[in-house]
């Protein structure tokens, strides 16, 4: 036993919430923690029932009633978001947040969305994470700890994810995607506010090395991206919809910049960066519309077998579980 950290590969909106919460219930994981930037993640999962849950700071492990779920300490906290996910998805006995991470304020939000900068050429959600990052860089922010109604939730996920990942199953949620990481990009301005690698999950959460089990690498076969930067083989809009392929930001509503195929370099780099030891391949079904909805590994067609094949070759990991539609058993697993 020990910490799966799930990654995203390359520009985010790859379906690491969906693939959180079918490991939260199919390995029975007691505890799931959130690392990545913040509130700016938007992570969007159909139930079997067809309930549409959207979660923006809390992981989409607590899907399973018997896990937990926790924020880490490198994680920027807006109490409201927070509250509102904790309530609307009734977690009130299980979620957890670390006292020391650094919290989102109104002001945030407001100086993102009056910088021409960062909402017109970075194309920012202007959700306050970069804003509230540069205070706690500067030593002036608040802390969930110094907010009264966070405190029946304060506790120190790094001591927790630790202890429970020394004999048993600790997923590690990451958000947004290794190619828009502050330090990793070459597209800097067009990045988020922190690193979205393995290492920096790890770090976000407090995770020793040594307890790592796996990296579990998420590659979007057809990816996607929302604000500004180049995207390579980018599809027309039309071609978008044409094909039925169609996709919308959970936070900001905004269309996703979509690729007609991944691009094979940009790949082993993000994989050279994280070191999966396993990937799930997201959005089959974008491939190949054969493949919506299956979860015997016998549906899986021609086209989706080669890409399987192409992406082993470039990440030198195994693809694990399969994607095939928006709902939870829309998902081949292959373990
Ligand atoms: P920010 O992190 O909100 O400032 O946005 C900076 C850049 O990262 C913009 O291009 C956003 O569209 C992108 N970004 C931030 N969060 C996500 C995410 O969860 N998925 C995909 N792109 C994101």
């Amino acid at each position: 036993m020990g910490a799966v950290i799930i990654v995203d590969a390359l520009w985010g909106d790859s379906g690491k919430g969906k693939v959180c919460a079918h490991l939260a219930v199919r390995d029975k994981a007691p505890l799931a923690v959130r690392a990545g930037v913040g509130t700016n993640a938007g992570a969007s999962v159909t139930l079997d029932d067809g309930t549409l849950v959207r979660a923006r700071q809390l992981p989409t492990g607590w899907i399973n009633p018997e896990t937990t779920v926790a924020v880490g300490s490198g994680v920027l906290v807006d109490p409201e978001v927070f509250a509102a996910e904790v309530d609307r998805f009734g977690l009130a006995g299980r979620a957890l947040v670390d006292g020391r991470c650094a919290l989102i304020a109104p002001e945030h939000v407001e100086a993102e969305r009056a910088d021409a900068h960062l909402a017109a050429t970075v194309g920012s959600t202007c959700t306050g994470n970069g804003a509230a990052r540069a205070d706690f860089v500067l030593r002036r922010a608040r802390q969930a700890r110094d907010e009264p109604d966070l405190a029946p939730y304060v506790t120190d996920v790094a001591r927790r994810v630790n202890d429970v990942a020394r004999d048993d199953l600790v997923l590690v949620e990451g958000s947004q995607g290794t190619l828009l990481s502050l330090a990793f990009s070459d597209e800097y301005p067009y990045t988020t506010s922190d690193n979205c690698t393995a290492a920096a999950a790890m770090d976000d959460v407090g995770l020793n090395w040594r307890l790592v089990q796996d990296v579990l690498m998420v590659v979007k076969a057809l990816p996607t991206r929302v604000g500004a930067g180049p995207l390579p083989y980018e599809l027309s809009e039309a071609e978008v919809l044409r094909r039925g392929i169609a996709e919308y930001g959970v936070v900001t509503g905004r269309p996703r910049r979509k690729a007609g195929r991944l691009d094979r370099e940009l790949l082993a780099y993000a994989a050279m960066l994280n070191g999966p030891t396993q990937i799930a391949l997201t959005f089959c079904d974008h491939v190949d519309p054969a493949m919506r909805g299956a979860s015997d590994p016998a549906a899986i067609t021609a086209p989706v077998r080669e890409l399987i094949a192409q992406v082993e070759q470039d990440t030198g990991a195994p693809v694990v579980l399969l994607d095939t539609g928006p709902r939870l058993r829309d998902m081949i697993d292959l373990r």
